[in-house]
C-alpha cells in the first residue's frame, strides 16, 4: 500500500466507525447524537474516499445499502433451527392456562388463585405485525438474510435485508458468538406506510392495504433497489443457530444483542408471574394507538433459556412462548356514499363515507379507498355492507365487501367526470412506456382534475407545498392562512404571494400587525431559493426533492429545465420516461408557464448553477443517443459500432437509407440493419432524433467536444482493462460506464494500465496484471466503485 492509500484506509475506518456509532445511537438507542447534516457530511466523505479507493470498499461499509443488481429468482435457504410459530391466547383465562402448563412442565408448584406457588419469569414484548426474517452473522458480519418460508426452508433475501437501515451490516463491540443467527420481524411504521402509499398513488404504482402487506411486498422484491426505497425497519426478538456463548435468559440475551447494535423492542420488559403479564398486556393495549407501528398482540416467553429447553416444543409451537392477541379491530358497517377529494397534483381520490361505527374504541365514519383500482379490486358498491379495519391510528381501511348483504338498490361507484371542487374535466392518468422505438400508453390508477391552479383544492395544496419548509420555506403561512388567502381571492397562484400587501392580510384571522409584517418579511426573504428548491416548490407531479436536485444539478438553469425534451430528460440519472413526460407536460402548460414568468417578474430569482454538469455532458455521446432511440435490435454495442462508423447523426440517417453501404457495414446483424432502415424511413423518428440532437447542441453538448469534457471527470487519464466473464453487467455496459467517468478502456494490460476488472475465468490478462502489480478489482468491487461515483 502506498502512504496515501494507508492514510485513506485509516480515514475510511474512522468514518465507518463514526457512522456505525451514530447509526447505533439513532436506531438502537433512539438517541440521535448528531444532526442529519453532520451525518450526511461524514457519509459523503466516506463515499468520496471509497470512490477514489475502490479496493478499500467492504460489503459492511455503511455506503453499501443502496441495493445491488436485480435477481431473476430468490435462492432457497434451509433453516438449521426451524422458524416456528406461536400459540395464541385471546382471553385472560387462556394466558393463565398457559402459565399453569409452564409451571407444570417445569415441575414448579402451580400458581393457584391465592397467589401461592412460584411466579415464573416471562419476557414481554409487543407482537409486531410484519414478517419474520433470519439474519446470519459470521464473525460479526452479516452474511445472509432469509425469510421464514414454511419454517424449514425460506428464501434468500440477503441483498434486500442489507438495504434495511437499522439492520447492522456488522456487529458492534466484542464478545458476540462466531456464528449468530438473529431472528426478528421486518415491518413498516404507520408513518412510513402512509408516506409510501401517497408516493405510490401519485406515481400510479400499487398501493398497499396495510403496513404488513407493504412490508412483505417491499422485502420480497427481486430488485433490491426497490426494497432500499421502502421505509422498512427491523426488530429482533430471538436467535436461531448460535455457535458461541450468550447470556442464559431471554431478556439478558436480547440486551446483549442490543449492545452489539441489533435493534430490539423498546417495550421489552420482564414480568414476574402471570398477573404482571396481564398488566403488561393491558398497558400495551392502552398505548397501542400511540405506538409508531402496528401490533396485533403481545408475546410472552419464559425468561430462563434453560427452562425453555426443558419445556421444548409441541408440534410447530414452543411450549415456552405464547402470543396474547388483541381483540380484532374489524367491524361491519354500511357504505353510505363515496366522495372524491382533490389533492395537490389534482389526483382525485375516492373516500368512503360510512355509517358511523365503533372500531376498537374509536368511531369511524370515513375510510380511504386510495384509488379507483382499489374500488374495483374490492368490487365496492354504494349501499354495500363492508368490513372496516382500524389498526392503531392508521387511517381506517375498507377490507372487504360482504356481497351476500348487497341491497337491491346498490349503486356503482363512478369517478366523476367533473372535478367536485372546480368543475374541470377529470382525466385518467396515462402511463407512458417506450420500447423498441414505440410508445405505448396504458391507463394509470390515478384520475386527475385538469384544472390545475384554477381548481381551488389544487391551488390551496399547491401553495401549502410551495411555502413549505423544504420548498420556498416561507414561515408564518399555515394551512388555515393559505385557505383564507385563497378563499378571499387574494392569492390565485404562488406568484400572487409576492404582491401581497400589508392591508390585505392584516385583517385576516390570525394576522395582527406583527404577524402580517413577519409574513411579508418571510415572503421577501424567500426570493433567492436554490434552483433545486424552486423546482421542487413548483409541485411538478412526481418531482420530489431528489428529482428536483437532479434537474438543477444536471441542467444548471431554469431555462434549460423548462425547455428540456422528455427524451433529453431521460438522460439524467433516475429520471424515467414517465417522470420525464410529467416534467415536460408541466412546463408545456400555458398556465404553469405564466405563473413561472410572473414569479420571476416579481423578483424570485432561483440561484442557478449555470454550468451543465460534466458527468451529464460526458454521458452524451452519439452512441448513447442512438441507444436512447430504442431502435429494435440495436442495443449498446450496435449503437456504438454505428456511431463509430458514421460519426454524426446525419451520417447515421444517410447510412440507414443507403442500401449498399448499409449492407456491407460490419458490426450490425441483418435484423438490426433492417430495423435501422425502417426506423429512419419514418420521418417522425428522424425528426425526433434531430430534435434531441439539436437540443443537446443548444445545451452546449457536442459529440465532438466529448474529449474536452473528459478532463474534468473522476477517472480522466486512467486506462482500465476488462477481463473474464462479467456477470452483473455486460462488458459493453461496463465499458460505457467507465468511459462515462472519463477512463479509457483498453484491450491489453501494460504498465500504463490503471486497473483491471477481472471476472471469473480471467486468464493471461489477470496474470499479467499481478506480474506488473496493477490493481485488480472483482466485479462486486467494480460495481461499488461505480456506486461511489453515483453510477448504478
Ligand atoms: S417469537 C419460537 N416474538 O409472530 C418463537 N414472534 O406467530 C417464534 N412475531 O413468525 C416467534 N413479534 O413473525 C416472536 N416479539 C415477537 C414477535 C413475533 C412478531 C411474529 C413472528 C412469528 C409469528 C408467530
Amino acid at each position: 500500500m502506498t502512504e496515501a492509500t494507508t492514510q485513506a484506509a485509516e480515514r475510511i475506518a474512522e468514518l465507518r466507525n463514526q457512522l456505525d456509532a451514530h447509526n447505533y445511537r439513532y436506531y438502537v438507542l433512539d438517541e440521535p447524537s448528531v444532526p442529519d447534516a453532520e451525518y450526511d457530511r461524514l457519509f459523503n466523505e466516506l463515499k468520496a474516499l471509497e470512490g477514489q479507493y475502490p479496493q478499500l470498499i467492504t460489503p459492511d461499509s455503511p455506503t453499501q445499502r443502496v441495493g445491488g443488481t436485480a435477481l431473476s429468482a430468490f435462492g432457497s435457504v434451509r433453516h438449521e433451527v426451524p422458524m416456528l410459530s406461536l400459540g395464541n391466547a385471546f382471553e385472560d383465562a387462556d394466558l393463565r392456562e398457559f402459565d399453569r402448563r409452564v409451571s407444570e412442565g417445569l415441575d414448579l408448584p402451580v400458581n393457584d388463585l391465592f397467589g401461592a406457588g412460584a411466579a415464573v419469569e416471562y419476557s414481554c414484548e409487543p407482537k409486531l405485525d410484519g414478517l419474520a426474517v433470519s439474519l446470519l452473522y459470521e464473525s460479526g458480519v452479516l452474511v445472509r438474510g432469509a425469510t421464514r418460508g414454511d419454517g424449514s426452508t425460506g428464501e434468500d433475501i440477503s441483498a434486500n435485508v442489507r438495504t434495511v437501515r437499522n439492520i447492522p451490516l456488522k456487529l458492534q463491540g466484542t464478545g458476540w458468538p462466531a456464528v449468530l443467527e438473529v431472528r426478528g420481524e421486518v415491518f413498516m411504521s404507520k408513518a412510513g406506510f402512509e408516506a409510501l402509499n401517497v408516493r405510490q398513488a401519485e406515481s400510479g404504482g400499487k398501493t398497499f392495504a396495510n403496513p404488513r402487506n407493504a412490508a412483505a411486498g417491499s422485502l420480497r422484491q427481486l430488485d433490491p433497489k426497490i426494497t432500499a426505497s421502502r421505509p422498512l425497519e427491523f426488530c429482533c426478538y430471538g436467535v436461531g443457530c448460535v455457535q458461541g456463548e450468550l447470556p442464559d435468559s431471554q431478556v439478558g440475551m436480547l440486551q446483549a444483542l442490543k449492545g452489539w447494535g441489533v435493534p430490539i423492542s423498546r417495550e421489552l420488559k420482564l414480568a414476574r408471574g402471570v398477573e404482571e403479564c396481564l398488566a403488561y398486556y393491558r398497558d400495551i393495549g392502552e398505548r397501542r394507538s400511540t405506538l409508531a407501528y402496528e401490533i396485533d398482540g403481545v408475546v410472552f416467553k419464559v425468561n430462563s433459556l434453560a427452562s425453555q429447553r426443558e419445556l421444548g416444543f409441541r408440534a410447530r409451537e414452543p411450549r415456552w412462548a405464547i402470543a396474547h392477541k388483541f381483540p380484532a379491530s374489524e367491524e361491519l358497517t354500511e357504505l353510505l356514499d363515496v366522495e372524491f377529494q382533490v389533492g395537490r397534483t389534482g389526483a382525485v381520490t375516492p373516500v368512503a363515507r360510512l355509517k358511523p361505527v365503533k372500531v376498537a374504541g374509536v368511531t369511524v365514519s370515513n375510510a380511504t379507498l386510495h384509488n379507483m383500482d382499489e374500488v374495483a379490486r374490492l368490487g365496492l358498491m354504494i349501499g354495500d355492507t363492508v368490513i372496516i379495519r382500524r389498526a392503531g391510528d392508521v387511517i381506517p381501511q375498507v377490507m372487504q365487501v360482504v356481497t351476500e348483504r348487497r341491497p337491491a338498490d346498490a349503486r356503482p361507484v363512478l369517478i366523476p367526470e367533473q372535478c367536485p371542487v372546480c368543475g374541470s374535466q377529470v382525466e385518467r392518468t396515462q402511463l407512458v412506456k417506450r420500447s423498441k422505438g414505440k410508445e405505448t400508453l396504458s391507463e394509470g390508477a390515478v384520475y386527475r382534475c385538469v384544472g390545475r391552479l384554477a381548481c381551488g383544492a389544487q391551488l390551496k395544496q399547491a401553495i401549502i407545498h410551495f411555502v413549505s419548509r423544504r420548498a420556498m420555506d416561507i414561515e408564518g403561512l399555515g394551512e388555515k392562512s393559505v385557505e383564507q388567502l385563497v378563499d378571499e381571492g387574494l392569492v390565485g397562484s404562488p406568484a400572487d404571494l409576492y404582491t401581497l400587501q400589508f392591508e390585505q392580510i392584516v385583517g385576516l384571522e390570525g394576522f395582527a400587525e406583527l404577524s402580517s409584517n413577519n409574513l411579508l418579511a418571510a415572503i421577501a426573504d424567500s426570493k433567492r431559493p436554490s434552483l433545486a428548491r424552486f423546482v421542487y416548490a413548483l409541485g411538478i407531479p412526481d418531482v420530489g426533492e431528489e428529482t428536483a436536485k437532479t434537474l438543477a444539478r444536471s441542467l444548471g438553469s431554469l431555462a434549460r429545465i423548462q425547455r428540456a425534451l422528455p427524451e433529453v430528460l431521460t438522460w439524467l440519472p433516475d429520471i424515467g420516461a414517465e417522470v420525464a413526460y410529467e416534467i415536460h407536460n408541466f412546463f408545456d402548460d400555458d398556465h404553469n408557464r405564466t405563473v413561472i414568468a410572473l414569479l420571476l417578474e416579481r423578483g424570485v430569482e432561483p440561484q442557478e448553477e449555470g454550468e451543465l454538469h460534466a458527468e451529464f455532458a460526458a454521458s452524451v455521446t452519439l452512441a448513447a443517443l442512438l441507444a436512447k432511440l430504442d431502435i429494435a435490435f440495436i442495443a449498446a454495442t450496435g449503437a456504438k459500432n454505428l456511431a463509430e462508423k458514421a460519426g454524426s447523426l446525419d451520417a447515421v440517417i444517410a447510412l440507414s437509407q443507403d442500401w449498399l453501404e448499409l449492407s456491407v457495414m460490419k458490426g450490425l446483424n441483418e435484423k438490426a440493419k433492417q430495423s435501422l432502415r425502417e426506423f429512419f424511413a419514418n420521418p417522425q423518428n428522424t425528426e425526433r432524433a434531430r430534435a434531441m440532437e439539436a437540443q443537446l447542441a443548444e445545451f452546449g453538448m457536442h459529440w465532438a467536444s466529448e474529449k474536452k469534457v473528459v478532463e474534468g471527470l473522476p477517472l480522466a487519464g486512467q486506462t482500465w482493462v476488462l477481463t473474464g466473464a462479467l456477470e452483473i453487467m455486460s462488458r459493453d455496459v461496463a465499458k460505457e460506464k467507465l468511459e462515462g467517468l472519463g477512463a479509457k478502456v483498453a484491450g491489453s494490460v501494460s504498465v500504463k494500465t490503471t486497473c483491471v476488472v477481472a471476472g471469473p475465468g480471467a486468464g493471461s490478462k489477470l496474470a499479467k496484471a499481478s506480474e506488473l502489480g496493477v490493481r485488480v478489482l472483482d466485479e462486486v468491487e467494480f460495481v461499488s466503485m461505480l456506486a461511489g461515483h453515483g453510477i448504478q
